[in-house]
């Protein structure tokens, strides 16, 4: 059905510049935002934080989404066919694009199952009273071989209930399937997440753990590894320079208003942050509030650990710990799901371009293929140690090097940064000023650079 050149196109497209937002959001707000940020806040200077992740978000942030906006928009295909589009050789970062959104969907998954089986648990507080031997032995089979057919009761269901939705919706297209999933689901994560917030600032010891996440340690601006995390925080957390947003991008009407879309969902992504950040910290201040110790002493307020160990023991010494566990884990399901749609559609879309294959097989091949590397790597063993390899790879050396690339391709080699401007100034309301290519030729592929390098020196120590 799809695909022609930038000339006469009967591409698919959102219905309309709402259905494209609440994608664009829905794929931007995701695990990221509820389960990366907090920790990452908290670990980098606390409040202090939020300036480099303010500054991150407007020095490469929103400049680099505002590029793959332009690059889709205007060339209209998948990563790597838009950017070949724009430049024979630059396909290859296209396709390297792909290649980490591959790997990344693979893991995200298997997350949003157990999220997924959390929610269920949480109807009773299924995971009992130690939180972290539940997760690591009793659900994940840690340690010990052999167990793996128990497991396969455990961890293999939501997680082909996950891929077999994710097929549905790929084959129902972008305005039939993705944009249907994003409308009904991102005003229910807003509501859902709301209430869990606002339960979550009025329990005993909420003050503490907000005190805990944004009281200020200004020291800390001079430590280049915070600016680092701000940086990587914000790629990963607005799904930009993965060529999602390319493929995003290209669905859009030709004369779509794509900056001040862009404003919209930068805005609402770190809004959504933050709010998250208010809610898990509240939450955690309850617990520690509970225990009777200081926030700083509780273990585990990152990564899969603060969602499936901290979380679940937060939730048991709740008054109507149902609901909030409900509310909490069904947040991560949607929020969590939305985001993969949108990992696998860069897949598909991309597959299907290049093969010539119609929508729904590129989408039953790439989801097949994608479930069973999904089952194999996280349904028999914890998954855990290989999630935080592969995450490490391609959210801090594979997004960061495919950003580079992509600008200094754009910008020096391809030299299509000044017209990729005026397409854009020539139909958004938002004008991209004089700023913008030093930005993303100059300013963003340095400091990458140097922050790649300052992380390669450290995974090497
Ligand atoms: N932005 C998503 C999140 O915050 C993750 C994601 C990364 C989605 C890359 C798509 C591409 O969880």
């Amino acid at each position: 059905m799809t695909t022609t050149g930038p000339t006469g196109s009967q591409r698919q497209t959102w219905t309309s510049n709402r259905g494209f937002i609440l994608a664009a959001i829905g794929s931007a707000v995701g695990l990221g935002n509820i389960w990366r940020f907090p920790g990452v806040a908290y670990d980098s200077g606390g409040g202090a934080f939020l300036v480099p992740y303010l500054i991150a978000l407007v020095t490469a942030g929103l400049p680099i989404l505002f590029l793959d906006y332009a690059i889709g928009q205007r060339f209209r295909g998948s990563a790597p066919l838009a950017l070949r589009r724009l430049w024979r050789k630059a396909e290859v970062i296209g396709w390297f694009q792909t290649m980490l959104l591959f790997i990344i969907s693979v893991y995200y998954a298997a997350v949003i199952a157990w999220a997924l089986s959390y929610f269920y648990f949480s109807f009773g507080n299924k995971w009992g009273n130690d939180t972290a031997s539940f997760f690591v032995n009793d659900y994940l089979k840690a340690s010990e071989p052999g167990i793996s057919s128990e497991l396969v009761a455990g961890v293999a269901w939501p997680l082909a209930l996950v891929w077999v939705l994710i097929i549905i919706v790929l084959a129902a297209g972008i305005a039939g399937g993705v944009e249907k999933v994003n409308v009904v689901g991102i005003p229910l994560l807003v509501l859902g997440f709301g209430a869990l917030v606002i339960r979550a600032v009025t329990l005993p010891g909420a003050t503490d753990g907000l005190n805990a996440l944004f009281t200020p340690d200004w020291s800390e601006l001079t430590n280049l590894n915070v600016w680092i995390a701000a940086y990587s925080q914000i790629f990963f957390s607005m799904s930009i320079a993965f060529g999602i947003m390319i493929a995003y991008a290209s669905f859009q009407r030709r004369r779509a208003n794509m900056t001040s879309s862009g404003l919209v969902v930068g805005f609402a992504n770190s809004s959504f942050e933050i709010l998250a950040g208010i809610g898990v910290f509240s939450a955690l201040g309850f617990l520690a509030h509970q225990e009777g110790v200081a926030v700083g002493e509780l273990e585990g307020l990152t990564g899969p650990i603060l969602s499936f160990v901290t979380f679940p023991a937060v939730i048991s010494e709740m008054p109507g710990s149902t609901v909030f566990g409900a509310l909490f884990f069904g947040s991560l399901v949607i929020a969590g799901f939305t985001s993969l749609v949108s990992l696998v559609v860069g897949v598909s879309v991309a597959v299907q371009e290049k093969f010539g294959l119609s929508q729904r097989v590129a989408a039953v091949v790439v989801g097949v293929v994608s479930a069973a590397l999904s089952f194999g790597l996280f349904a028999t063993t914890t998954g855990l140690f290989t999630l935080d390899t592969v995450d490490m790879f391609a959210n801090n050396i594979g997004v960061v090097s495919s950003a580079i690339a992509m600008c200094i391709a754009v910008v020096w080699l391809a030299r299509e940064g000044r017209v990729l401007r005026l397409h854009l100034n020539a139909i958004s309301t938002f004008k991209l000023g004089s700023w913008w290519l030093p930005l993303i030729g100059v300013f963003a592929p340095t400091f990458l650079l140097v922050m790649m390098i300052q992380k390669i020196i450290d995974v090497i120590e």
